[in-house]
């Protein structure tokens, strides 16, 4: 049983995939079938051209209005001359409350560094928009034993600038890159070893944080396999990438949060 404290939540990251006509077919579908919002937080990050139509349509339809909408990647300014960039607060204003920072895929296809991606979550605090910081070690990194260096320097740039504040309400997703669209997952025992290693990672800025961080998994989590990480105590949800373009399997993994999360 999770503290209730800490929200159970899943997020599906279409990535630049998609259309918005499998998006309306998604939501409608996905409106039918919603599972309890009492007990789980669910976070759509469609691509960011789609994002205003998508607001609109779940305005539209009040079952999909506990639907939160998450950005995919924003700048670390707000407002000026940085062209094809999203500024986080214009990303607020069309209706996103969350946005994913530092995903593997930015920062090794487009060369992000922690101190960018440090500087992108401040911006997108001073948005309003949640972060989802998105943190994992390479294949490399994994066999050369540095997992947990590798966490500790990619948190470290992050944290030191933010309060208590804000930290108490950042998401962290654990994504070992190995494991991203490769179809094989981390095993679930060796998650909950790094996200309790998190969690004590955590407490060395606060006490309270170790209790009220929601820390996810995200690696090729499927329909058939969700569940084994929602059953470890410290995995608070997961962060979906190719699985949640189907909508039926997304909601597996939804409805697998809910009745293993909240038991
Ligand atoms: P997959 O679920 O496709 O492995 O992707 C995970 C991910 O990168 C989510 O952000």
């Amino acid at each position: 049983m999770k503290p209730l404290i800490r929200k159970p939540c899943v997020v599906a990251n279409w990535k630049m995939q998609g259309s918005f006509e499998k998006i309306e077919t998604f939501l409608k579908q996905l409106a039918h079938n919603m599972v309890d919002v009492n007990q789980l937080e669910i976070i759509f990050c469609p691509p960011s051209v789609y994002i205003d139509s998508v607001k609109k349509l779940i305005l539209k339809n009040k079952a999909l209005h506990p639907l939160k909408l998450g950005i995919q990647n924003t700048y670390c300014e707000q407002t000026g001359a940085f062209t094809g960039e999203i500024s986080p607060l214009m990303a607020k204003e069309i209706g996103c409350d969350y946005g994913l920072v530092g995903h593997s895929e930015r920062r090794t296809l487009f060369h992000e560094d922690d101190t960018l991606v440090a500087r992108k979550v401040l911006a997108a605090y001073h948005a309003n928009l949640v972060p989802i910081l998105c943190v994992g070690e390479t294949a490399k990194e994994r066999d050369e034993g540095k997992t947990f260096e590798v966490l500790s320097r990619q948190l470290e740039v992050v944290f030191q600038q933010l309060s208590f504040e804000w930290l108490q309400t950042i998401i962290i997703a654990y994504e070992p890159v190995w494991a991203i669209g490769t179809g094989v997952p981390l095993a679930s025992e060796s998650v909950e070893a790094v996200n309790v290693y998190l969690r004590d990672y955590l407490a060395r800025y606060d006490e309270k944080l170790k209790h009220l961080v929601r820390i996810l998994y995200g690696g090729s989590v499927k329909g058939d396999n969700a569940k084994s990480f929602f059953a470890m105590g410290n995995v608070d949800g997961a962060l979906v990438g190719n699985a949640s373009l189907q909508v039926e399997t997304f909601l597996t993994i939804c409805r697998d949060a809910v009745s293993i999360m909240n038991q």
